[in-house]
């Protein structure tokens, strides 16, 4: 009989958190649904207490998704559980994850206490919490820094609480392998109670030690693993989910079973890679562009001899089709759906495959090879939908020797705004003609402009960073043209602009 690995995806917290990463609740509900199709167990859908968009995407998530538990982070404060509690009521299953530093770094620091203190802070949180739901997950903050034996101390009380699931965090990323599947076999042998609860690994990538810390973890006693889709973070991010569950699965010998459906792992990842706006490296394993890509002579040779003899998975086992189905000017919209269903992206409105049809024909007319990531940007383009302010049109002049001059229209909630100026280049002359139009005190701090693949065709990727009333604001925008990416990518801003 082989044991059960409970898969605890953090992607719309943690990885969440990344600046640029951030997600609206439409975007986090797409995911969740996507993440619920994978099989993951339970979604970690926000820290409520921490922004009213955080606390209503937990709310628009529980309704949104049927069978994964929902969790809530919280800090082992009362205030934080209410919330969390509060954010979770329409949830048919729910989490509390509540937890604090025990390091004692983060003990003096952090807290300015001592360990008998932390100890009971977290007894009080957990029998809080546990007044409210029947699943109370504690976590130790910095575990993977703090010594076994109090470490054991507060996981033997936190359980004797009513903890049902207890996280052992490397939250630096700093354990080696063999030193975290000791910790986790030091609790398991000497915590009284422990059988009571789920131990669970939560292992950052500072030296990229994350997922083998995680399966050490495993191997130690562990039964949850918290993961994100493309191991997105803090820092150098989190436990790869796709990492372990393939692990796992070609390491059937561990005798340990995930309840994942590897097959939706590639379109999982290209979803989250896109709308986080965050690249996967090609070389990621699993699930990065060269992950199945045999290169040199003496490796292509081997493959077709026997694909055994340099693949250790089969592509088809991640969800990476085999592409037959080349889009291009000719390909029609069943084409066209069926490629966004296996990229992770349903859409059943048969208005919206049509906007998103037409706009990539307009595409591929320009463009040689469409290629997913195009796609991708072509299906997220429809988030602008209920975009508040939307580019109406934009029309640049520029050269070698002149001024450039851009004349620019806006459809602010249905009423057409225009404006002209000049500028010391086309993006700056369109961006002064935006401002005369949105009198607001913005400023431009980051600007960065990446081709989606290659040729002078392609569409251009802008990202932007704009500060507004003391906040940063981050956006994007996609196009073959691009100043009017450029454009976009501020009108995206713009439209998360915060009422303070
Ligand atoms: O890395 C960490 O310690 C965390 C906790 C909040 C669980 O993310
Ligand atoms: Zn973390």
């Amino acid at each position: 009989m082989s044991d059960r690995l409970f898969i605890f995806d953090t992607t719309l917290r943690d990885g969440e958190q990344v600046p640029g990463c951030q997600l609206n609740t439409v975007e986090k509900i797409q995911v969740a649904k996507q993440l619920e199709s994978l099989g993951v167990d339970v979604i970690e859908a926000g820290f409520p207490i921490s922004s009213p968009g955080d606390f209503n995407s937990v709310i628009e998530i529980s309704k949104a998704v049927t069978w994964p538990t929902i969790c809530a982070l919280t800090r082992a404060v009362q205030k934080d559980i209410d919330v969390a509690v509060d954010s979770l009521k329409y949830a048919k299953r729910k989490r509390i994850h509540t937890g604090i530093g025990t390091s004692d770094s983060h003990i003096k620091y952090k807290f300015n206490s001592n360990r008998e203190e932390i100890i009971e802070r977290a007894v009080a949180a957990v029998k809080y919490a546990r007044n409210f739901v029947d699943d109370v997950e504690f976590y130790a903050e910095d575990a993977g820094r703090t010594d076994n034996e109090y470490l054991a101390r507060v996981v033997e009380a936190v359980v004797k609480a009513g903890a049902t699931v207890v996280n052992i965090p490397d939250t630096t990323g700093y354990c080696l392998p063999q030193e975290y599947y000791e910790k986790i076999k030091y609790l398991k042998e000497h915590v009284d109670g422990i059988d009571n609860a789920i131990i669970s690994t939560h292992c950052h990538n500072d030296l990229g030690m994350a997922t083998a810390n995680t399966l050490s973890g495993v191997l130690g006693g562990a039964r949850q693993v918290e993961v994100t889709v493309n191991g997105i973070g803090e820092r150098a991010g989190n436990t790869s989910l796709e990492e372990i569950a393939m692990i796992l699965k070609c390491h059937k010998h561990l005798n340990i079973e995930t309840n994942i459906n590897t097959t939706k792992i590639y379109p999982v990842s290209r979803m989250v890679s896109s709308l986080m706006n965050m690249p996967v490296q090609p070389n990621k394993a699993v699930v990065g562009r060269n992950a199945f890509a045999h290169s040199s002579g003496i490796h292509q040779d081997g493959v077709l001899k026997n694909v055994g003899t340099y693949e250790i998975m089969n592509p088809k086992d991640v969800g990476l089709d085999d592409n037959s189905i080349v889009l291009t000017a000719r390909s029609g919209r069943a084409a066209l759906k069926y490629r966004l269903k296996v990229l992770g992206v349903s859409v059943e409105d048969d208005k919206k495959v049509d906007n998103i049809y037409q706009a990539f024909l307009r595409l591929a007319d320009k463009k040689k090879d469409v290629t997913d990531d195009d796609i991708l940007v072509l299906a997220g383009a429809d988030r602008t939908a209920s975009h508040a302010v939307k580019l109406d049109y934009l029309q640049v002049t520029t050269g070698l020797g002149v001024r450039s001059v851009a004349s620019i229209g806006l459809d602010i909630s249905g009423q057409k705004f225009e404006a002209a100026a000049s500028g010391n280049g086309p993006v700056d002359a369109a961006i002064k003609a935006l401002k005369k139009i949105i009198l607001k005190q913005m400023t431009l701090k980051e600007f960065t402009i990446q081709a989606i693949s290659k040729g002078s065709d392609d569409v251009g990727k802008v990202h932007m960073q704009v500060e507004y009333d003391g906040s940063l604001y981050y956006g994007f925008g996609a196009n073959t043209d691009i100043v009017t990416a450029s454009v976009e990518a501020y009108i995206d801003c713009i439209n998360k602009f915060r009422v303070k």
